[in-house]
């Protein structure tokens, strides 16, 4: 099976520390995992591996600064990558009320745009029920990657 791509965003290090856990854990099970610290769009237009998006959300619902970069060349070219399998761990606080997870909402927008196929429910990780959010994360995964060929 190709790799997996990883593109993270995060601010505090918790999504980062995430995507680093799910390759540290997947590999040694055989999958191919690259994660991408500071996604760029080369990151997915030179590949057609599978895209996981591991991203917190900060400001109002928004999408980390090291990802915002790609997320806006993305919405802004939108690369057809049509029935490419993609899926969504997204961070977030659901003290932030209407913009909880949000950044995960943006992304799965701007990916569908270019006829991307989601795989499995958004994972949301809620900061106020887990502190561990790499241990929910790897056993989420592990189930997308049985829905992801
Ligand atoms: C300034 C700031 C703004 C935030 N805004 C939101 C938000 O709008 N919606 C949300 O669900 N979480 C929000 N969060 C919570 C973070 O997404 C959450 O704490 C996450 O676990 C941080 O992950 P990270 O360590 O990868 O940055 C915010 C956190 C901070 C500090």
């Amino acid at each position: 099976m190709s790799s997996i791509r990883v593109l993270v965003g995060s601010v505090f290090g918790g999504a980062l520390l995430t995507a680093r856990e799910l390759k540290k854990v997947l590999e040694p099970e055989g999958h191919g995992v690259v994660v991408c610290e500071q996604p760029t769009l080369s990151d997915i237009t030179d590949n057609d591996d599978p895209i996981l998006i591991c991203t917190s959300t900060t400001g109002q619902g928004e999408v980390p600064p090291n990802l915002l970069p790609f997320y806006l060349e993305l919405r802004d070219t939108l690369p057809q990558q049509p029935g490419r399998p993609f899926g969504v761990i997204v961070l977030g606080d659901s003290s932030y009320g209407d913009t909880y997870c949000g950044a995960g909402d943006l992304m799965e927008e701007a990916f569908l745009e270019t006829s991307a196929r989601k795989v499995g429910e958004t994972l949301k990780i809620d900061a106020l029920e887990t502190t561990e959010p790499e241990k929910v994360a790897v056993t989420w995964v592990e189930n997308w990657l049985t829905k992801v060929s």
